[in-house]
């Protein structure tokens, strides 16, 4: 017997033309239950000294000298960018990622200048020490094993550093245990209570970080991440590292990548309702990139059609290197 019983043509139901309300622009756009806007974009830029330039696999994306990034951040302000998240990437690493903190790095001096020329900018860094490290690891390293308490010391003295610089959220990227709470804690201390913090909370030990990893120099020299990343298999446990992070005060919790963890990013604000960020990554742009160079996909519209799904799965935030791009096709 056929699973799929079809009515005599006599008693098709013709009452009921979902098709009614697609027929002009007019009518879908008041029925549309999601959009996109301009300030729900948070758009990342790699800062270092020297000449700008290009990164191969991110065609559009550059690495720029703090001038030319504020130039950068200026025309993203003027396209509807509320928020950049920065990168840096440093002129000389060491293994205690010596550079990362420095008060005279690109980093900060690149936060300085643009709390001082785009004041209405929000300004949030990235706090790991993956870019500063010799070795390209997120942490501190002894007897071949990433040592979660110390890093954990060295984050917070990263995050006090982007503070005092004037970052209005730091970004801890690196998925160290309890640095949430210690970054917290340093940061209260010193008087920074209005820093906030957005922890990439469910961050996991992905393939599609390889194009970034080519612009910060920042992809481990052996080994690899799957000892604080999360493993892409897990979804309950990416509500527990989230849950985590909410009690030890992250006021935005992240999901990275986007598309394919959607599920997570759906659980994770249905479960918390607290403010959710989703991370476009380097790969997830990178292969946009590649086929609409190939001229196989449509790219303005493949970009927004995925903005869009990771805004329909729960995003209040979305971190991509699409920003400007999607900010002004919106308009
Ligand atoms: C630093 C960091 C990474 C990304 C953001 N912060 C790389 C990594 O974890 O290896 C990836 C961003 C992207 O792929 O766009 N730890």
């Amino acid at each position: 017997m056929s699973l799929v019983r079809r009515p005599p043509a006599s008693t098709l139901d013709l009452s009921r033309r979902p098709r009614r309300l697609r027929r002009t622009e007019s009518l879908r756009g008041l029925v549309r239950e999601t959009r996109l806007h301009a300030g729900m974009f948070v758009y990342p830029l790699f800062v270092r000294d020297g000449r700008a330039s290009e990164i191969s696999s991110m065609p559009g994306v550059r690495r720029l000298p703090v001038d030319l990034l504020v130039e950068e951040a200026r025309a993203a302000r003027l396209d509807g960018v509320v928020a950049v998240l920065l990168f840096g990437i440093p002129s000389s690493k060491d293994a205690q990622g010596t550079a990362a903190d420095d008060p005279e790095g690109a980093v900060q001096r690149a936060v300085r200048a643009l709390k001082a020329e785009v004041p209405d900018l929000v300004v949030m860094t990235d706090v790991c020490l993956c870019e500063y490290t010799s070795h390209g690891h997120c942490g501190l390293i002894e007897d071949d094993v990433i040592v979660n308490d110390p890093t954990v010391e060295r984050l917070v003295s990263v995050a006090l550093s982007h503070a005092r610089a004037g970052a209005d959220i730091v970004a801890p990227s690196d998925m160290m245990d309890g640095r949430v709470g210690a970054i917290r804690g340093g940061l209260d201390a010193a008087g920074f209570t209005e820093v906030a913090i957005m922890s990439y909370a469910a961050k996991y030990c992905s393939a599609f970080y390889g194009p970034f990893r080519d612009a910060a120099g920042s992809a481990p020299a052996s080994g690899d991440r799957r000892s604080h990343q999360m493993d892409p298999a897990n979804a309950d446990e990416a509500l527990r590292e989230v849950e985590l992070d909410l009690e030890e005060g992250a006021d935005i919790v992240m999901v990275k990548p986007a598309l394919p963890y959607l599920d997570v990013l759906y659980r994770v604000k249905s479960t918390f309702g607290a403010p959710t960020a989703a991370y476009h990554v380097s790969g997830e742009y990178a292969l946009l990139k590649a086929a609409a160079g190939h001229g196989w996909i449509d790219e303005p519209r493949a970009m927004l059609e995925t903005l869009l799904a990771i805004r329909r799965a729960g995003a209040d935030l979305i971190v991509t290197y699409y920003a400007r791009d999607a900010a002004r096709a919106i308009g």
